[in-house]
């Protein structure tokens, strides 16, 4: 067969008028038009006319790839994305208000991205990550973590709480009798998780804030692995070396308890307005399972003891950026969120 320099045109013309009618550009590469051209190739009589045949066929495949990239390129430049918030107050009249922002692509809510952080800290240390629940019963907020029946140790807690007597859980400790059940020591566990009180809100204090829940059993743990394990979060956390306390404190549901505090990021100790000058920071409650607690939960606490822990996630947050006021986290408001990308 003849080397045919007009056949290599007219192809050439057919796929250009196609592809502008394609909605798949790509397509047009694997058109009958342009494999024929290459199934030719291997036809013709080695040589020079192959040769050049070949190096034709080719550049008309380098150039139909060159125009789907400009066309696809194109595209995403003629349609950019729409910014859906509204900018300004709404009850403005049309006339008055400002033109629309130019388009933005959202973000993560800091508090999503840092328990991301907080979660993989934990992975990395062996815990897997359990979700906790948004409404719960009585046995698991208060009954299974060893609060005896009318004992005041439940008003500590101002829960929200339905008529049928459903409640909206003010801790994420709902979980640990369900991951006792589920799970068979050695346990490493961290749950993440809403939970509601009956705060009076301000500065430092909502109705509705994150916590993240750890409890870890197996044969021989003490608290001195509770410790080294919060020193070693916390540490890895801030990315320093952070020194760790704790005081003793009350919870049913575990003996010995303790308050958690760390020593302040910022001014290592010195006292700064971060830490109320006190160069100390409060983070969490913790502390040994109580045997009560691990016996309901279907663990023996003859063969296994266990500590856990609790705390509030906005606060670690708070502390990390500087952040003033934690009714920003709820407030939806874009000059807040969109510092954090
Ligand atoms: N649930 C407690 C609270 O919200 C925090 C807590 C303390 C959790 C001790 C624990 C724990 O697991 O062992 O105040």
């Amino acid at each position: 067969m003849a080397y045919s320099h007009r056949e290599i045109e007219k192809a050439a013309s057919v796929l250009k008028q196609r592809l502008e009618s394609l909605e798949d550009k790509r397509t047009i590469l694997r058109a009958p038009e342009l494999t024929g051209l290459y199934d030719q190739i291997k036809l013709l009589p080695a040589g020079k006319a192959r040769a050049d045949f070949g190096k034709e066929v080719n550049e008309l495949k380098v150039e139909l790839e060159k125009l789907v990239q400009e066309l696809a390129d194109n595209k995403t430049t003629k349609l950019p994305p729409i910014d859906v918030t509204a900018p300004f107050d709404t009850n403005t009249s049309p006339q008055n208000r400002p033109a629309l922002l130019p388009a933005q692509f959202g973000t993560k809510h800091p508090l999503m991205s840092e328990m991301e952080t907080v979660l993989d800290i934990f992975y990395r240390m062996g815990f897997t990550a359990v979700e906790s629940r948004e409404i719960d019963d009585d046995y698991h907020m208060f009954t299974s973590l060893n609060f005896p029946p009318d004992h005041p140790a439940r008003d500590d807690f101002d829960t929200f709480i339905t008529y049928e007597g459903l409640i909206a859980p003010a801790h994420t400790s709902i979980m640990q009798n369900r991951v006792l059940r589920s799970q068979k020591p050695p346990i490493r566990a961290v749950i993440p998780g809403r939970v509601f009180r009956n705060e009076d809100v301000d500065a430092r204090h909502d109705h509705t804030f994150y916590q993240l829940e750890g409890v870890y059993i197996d044969e021989g743990i003490n608290a001195g692995h509770l410790i080294a394990t919060l020193k070693t979060f916390f540490s890895e956390y801030f990315q320093k070396d952070i020194k760790v306390k704790t005081q003793p404190f009350y919870f049913p549901f575990t003996e010995p308890s303790f308050e958690f505090a760390a020593s302040c990021p910022f001014c290592d100790e010195k006292g700064c307005n971060i830490c109320s000058y006190t160069g100390w920071i409060e983070l969490l409650g913790c502390g040994m399972i109580h045997p009560n607690v691990l016996k309901e939960g279907g663990v023996d606490p003859k063969k296994y003891t266990g500590f856990a822990w609790g705390g509030g996630i906005e606060r670690l947050v708070m502390i990390k950026y500087g952040i003033e006021d934690i009714r920003h986290f709820h407030s939806g408001n874009l000059k807040f969120l969109r510092q954090f990308k």
